[in-house]
């Protein structure tokens, strides 16, 4: 069955000393008080190398925020996947929202930056969701199905390396979560999508988090939706108290 899971998304905050003190903070909280469900923290690129070795692995993962859809040479600034999975990191997200809006990270450069992700042996935790008004339009689930298309071309053996994460982009950063139902009535049809291209078994063993102004206040109410298999976690993530709070909606 799906592994349950709740991953924390630093984005472009922490300098590093504060990123290896946060980590070391929170590996010290899941010693004594160990979670149920996997955690991982996925850091800024600068951080991997020393956050691995500050956490254990057994419990906490990490991950990188990105990695570039190329495999190395002239590319100026960026950061391969190959590079990323030697820090000892196993995750990347890719596809989050910001990626797609601020760096026009399309389908197509998505699809190239999973390829890369899974030769590496890193686990992709890809991101869809709509923005607000798709949202209000009714069309949110015909984007995060156009969305699915970056890994729908994946073998199944593949496909099942995939962590999916729903974020509606209305409820990033603003405070403003979707409810319970809402999470649930299209994380289940993003798993009726999943069996739909690689049948019931597949999708049923698909992790899909929800991630959006997910706090410890009301992860639990999140989590205890049949679909929702844990979260992706930003602002609450940054607090070693807070992100072990949404950890314990596991409980
Ligand atoms: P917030 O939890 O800050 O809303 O961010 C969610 C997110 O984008 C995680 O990737």
């Amino acid at each position: 069955m799906r592994r349950k899971i709740v991953a924390g998304n630093w984005k472009m905050n922490k300098n590093l000393q504060e990123g290896i003190a946060l980590a070391k903070e929170l590996n010290e909280m899941l010693a004594i008080d160990k979670p149920n469900c996997g955690v991982v923290i996925c850091t800024p690129f600068i951080h991997l190398a020393s956050v691995t070795p500050v956490v254990d692995n057994a419990i906490i993962g990490v991950g990188a925020e990105n990695c570039a859809d190329k495999v190395s040479g002239a590319y100026t600034g960026e950061v391969s996947a190959e590079m990323v999975a030697s820090t000892g990191a196993q995750y990347v997200i890719l596809g989050h929202s910001e990626r797609r809006a601020y760096y026009h990270e399309t389908v197509e450069i998505l699809a190239e930056k999973v390829k890369l992700a899974l030769a590496n042996g890193l686990r992709p935790i890809f991101c869809i969701g709509e923005v607000l008004e798709e949202r209000e339009a009714g069309k949110q689930n015909e984007v995060v199905e156009a969305q699915l298309a970056s890994v729908f071309n994946l073998s199944a053996e593949d496909f099942g390396k995939i962590i999916l994460a729903y974020e509606p982009v209305w409820a990033i950063g603003t405070g403003k979560t979707a409810t319970p139902e809402q999470a649930q009535e299209i994380h289940a049809h993003i798993r009726s999508l999943i069996a739909g291209k690689y049948g019931k078994e597949v999708a049923d063993n698909t992790s899909i988090l929800y991630g959006g102004s997910c706090k410890p206040s009301n992860a639990k109410e999140l989590f205890a939706k049949p679909d929702v298999d844990g979260g992706l976690i930003g602002g609450a993530a940054l607090k070693a108290a807070d992100f072990k709070g949404i950890i314990d909606a596991f409980k």
